[in-house]
């Protein structure tokens, strides 16, 4: 997709791209239990928040960073050179289903918000002959953390028809032929850290929006509404899985 893409432009400049914090990938690394000279994959990495904080975490880990917008590579790059990281960090502009790993090369594999475009199930069956013995999986998703769900939230989380609860989530995991080692809900201040700046930059863009820029700026508003109004029925979930 090009530059010009209005959703791109949307999204151009954010650090993070979906709800998560330094502090949340940190946890999740701490639950990983990984340590020394881990080589980790980042899938979906979008501008590569996690992997910085990887990156800082385990000063020994080599980090290869995977995503279709080779945009989103390019500023993580620049953010790991600026930050005197970039020696251990590799990018690939890739599908995060078949990004050319080979079998048992990673201790870890790291992927935030976004194995929900694999599937859980699909995504995990994928990446495990990639994992090294003693290998790990560590993947965010958006969860229902209430047993009834209100009638707005639900229509606008149709686009995510396979989403459930915590519960669901382990239960997937399993039928992939994973156990869930660790699990845990994110706070609500991780869904400021994205909500606040997309909604900061749909607010910039809308002077100047054309028609199709205006939808999709629209689009951005109402996710930011519905957590206003709903934030309480759903959240993001950290699940540390491993072959069973
Ligand atoms: C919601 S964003 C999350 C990005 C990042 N992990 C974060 O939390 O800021 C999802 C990312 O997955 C990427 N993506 C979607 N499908 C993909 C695929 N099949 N292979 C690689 N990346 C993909 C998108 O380009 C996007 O950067």
């Amino acid at each position: 997709m090009s530059e010009t893409n209005p959703i791109f432009r949307l999204h151009q400049g954010l650090l993070r791209e979906g709800p998560g914090s330094d502090e949340t990938t940190l946890r999740t690394l701490g639950e990983t239990g990984v340590s020394g000279p881990v080589r980790m994959a980042d899938m979906g990495c979008g501008p590569g928040a996690a992997s910085l904080v990887a990156l800082r975490a385990l000063p020994e880990a080599q980090v290869t960073a995977v995503d279709l917008h080779a945009p989103y590579l390019q500023t993580l790059e620049q953010r790991a050179h600026a930050a005197g990281l970039a020696d251990r960090l590799e990018t690939r502009v890739a599908d995060m289903g078949d990004a050319g790993f080979e079998e048992g090369s990673l201790d870890l594999i790291l992927c935030e918000s976004a194995l929900y475009f694999l599937g859980i199930e699909e995504g995990l069956r994928r990446w495990r002959p990639l994992l090294a013995p003693g290998g790990r999986i560590a993947f965010s998703d958006a969860i229902w953390i209430v047993k009834e769900r209100p009638e707005e939230a639900e229509i606008f989380w149709m686009e995510y028809p396979a989403m459930t609860n915590r519960a669901g989530v382990r239960e997937k995991v399993a039928r992939a032929g994973f156990r869930t080692v660790a699990d845990y809900v994110q706070p609500k201040s991780d869904w400021d850290n994205y909500l606040g700046p997309l909604g900061a930059r749909a607010e910039a863009l809308r002077p100047d929006a054309d028609e199709t820029l205006r939808q999709v700026l629209e689009g951005a508003e109402q996710e930011v509404a519905l957590f206003r109004r709903w934030g309480s029925a759903y959240a993001y979930g950290v699940f540390v899985v491993e072959p069973a």
